[in-house]
């Protein structure tokens, strides 16, 4: 019989990275690592981490197992296409045959990027997504790499992107593909213990917008069909990334306050490290959408703003507070694709949706968000790290660089949209 074909999708894919999780976790890394094959591994950390001595511990429970590893300390906070080379120049002078990122997003990130760089030599901004990039394909296999977050936040253990600032552009850009996930992850919440307020907050605000935004995102089944090898990573919101989703709110809502409030909360620490994993799947299958889009400028473009908290003095705009600045403006935008699934954000972030009028309830979400926002520090709008009226063209134009993400709207969305929404999130009170 001849197939039904219909005009649009109709299949969803779901993928992840496998993930071992718990308190202590990480003792079993050695374990691990020789279960994939790794004899020499080249662990990627940061001089932070180092001092605090996680990278040196591991380095001893893989010797424990006979796995031989080399630590490269020098990640930066928010990597730029420049330290991932210098990250990538030296891991071509060592032997390894399997990598194990131990930090945050920035590191893990890195470490994906050198896997790529040094299994398949090549400048970074050929595998870059266009048009920032080339989007040259990830020609083959890479080898494992274990991630060990140290925040709870990107979920970029489980996810196939990894994302750099590049200087030149003023941009932040991506390589996303398949190839690029975590062979494991190993989410330990006492890793977690040691990241400070701020971090903690901004990290926590990150996986929110990953789930909200994986989670309004344009469903799979309103996009264009797809041949299999055509099919990309974001695929669009569908039932099992909403699973995901779904419980990474609840969690973030439940939670977060208590993590930025009392660090050594290991309830709230394990929850939340769930929570990133959890939103980690969701979106690193539906996909992100406009937030995710407007942060890269927003950090891209960052004038004199240096956040507290982070260990740098150099001006930055962490990722979790740039997606998180403009999401109320954003879901105000996209509320009336679905009102239902604005209302259930706001409900499982704790606000009280029964019996709101339609002014309240398309207000439900934002206020919910910029509550937690203020109660967790987060600055009240893009005039907090140094943003006015005059930086809104370059920031639209930045953001119409991100025509992937932009594509995961639920609305129709271009520069007036943008404006509209950009002048709206430069301050909620
Ligand atoms: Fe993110």
């Amino acid at each position: 019989m001849k197939g039904v074909t219909l005009p649009t999708e109709t299949v969803f894919v779901m993928e992840m990275s496998p993930i071992k999780f718990g308190l202590g976790a990480t003792d079993e890394i050695g374990y691990d690592a020789r279960r994939l094959g790794i004899r020499k591994a080249l662990l990627v950390s940061d001089r932070h981490l180092a001092e605090l001595g996680l990278p040196e511990r591991i380095v001893g429970l893989l010797g424990e197992q006979g796995v031989k590893a080399e630590v490269y300390d020098g990640v930066e906070i928010e990597p730029t296409d420049r330290s991932i080379e210098e990250a990538a120049e030296y891991a071509r002078t060592k032997e390894f045959d399997g990598l194990v990122a131990v930090g945050g997003g920035s590191t893990i990130d890195t470490c994906k990027a050198v896997n790529l760089l040094t299994c398949h030599p090549a400048p970074l901004l050929d595998y870059v997504n266009k048009p920032v990039g080339r989007g040259v394909p990830v020609p083959g296999a890479l080898k494992p790499l274990i991630a060990v977050p140290t925040t709870a936040g990107t979920g970029s253990e489980t996810t196939a992107v990894a994302v750099a600032h590049i200087v030149d552009q003023h941009v932040k850009a991506g390589v996303s593909n398949r190839l690029l996930r975590p062979a494991l992850g190993v989410v330990d919440p006492l890793n977690t213990l040691t990241a400070p307020p701020e971090v903690t907050a901004a990290a926590g605000c990150d996986i929110l917008t990953h789930a909200i935004e994986s989670y309004t995102t344009r469903p799979f089944d309103a996009r264009p069909k797809h041949h299999p090898p055509d099919r990309p990573a974001y695929i669009g919101a569908n039932p099992a990334s909403d699973v995901w989703c779904e419980k990474a709110i609840e969690y973030v809502g439940r939670y977060l306050r208590r993590a930025f409030l009392n660090g050594l909360d290991l309830d709230a620490r394990l929850h939340l490290a769930l929570a990133a994993n959890y939103a980690g799947i969701g979106f690193g299958n539906a996909g992100v959408h406009v937030p995710h889009a407007v942060a890269y400028p927003i950090a891209g473009l960052v004038h004199d703003f240096v956040p507290p908290g982070y260990r740098t003095r150099h001006p930055l705009v962490p990722h979790g507070m740039s997606v998180i600045l403009p999401a109320p403006a954003v879901f105000r935008f996209t509320y009336p694709s679905a009102p239902e699934r604005h209302l259930r954000a706001a409900e499982l972030l704790g606000a009280p949706v029964a019996g709101l009028s339609e002014a309240d309830r398309r207000e439900a979400l934002p206020q919910a968000l910029i509550a937690l926002m203020r109660d967790v520090g987060m600055p009240d709008g893009l005039r907090g790290v140094g943003y006015s009226e005059h930086d809104v063209p370059a920031l639209i134009e930045g953001t119409l660089r991100q025509p992937r993400l932009l594509s995961g709207a639920p609305r129709t969305i271009g520069a007036s949209e943008l404006d509209r929404i950009l002048r709206d999130a430069m301050r909620y009170s």
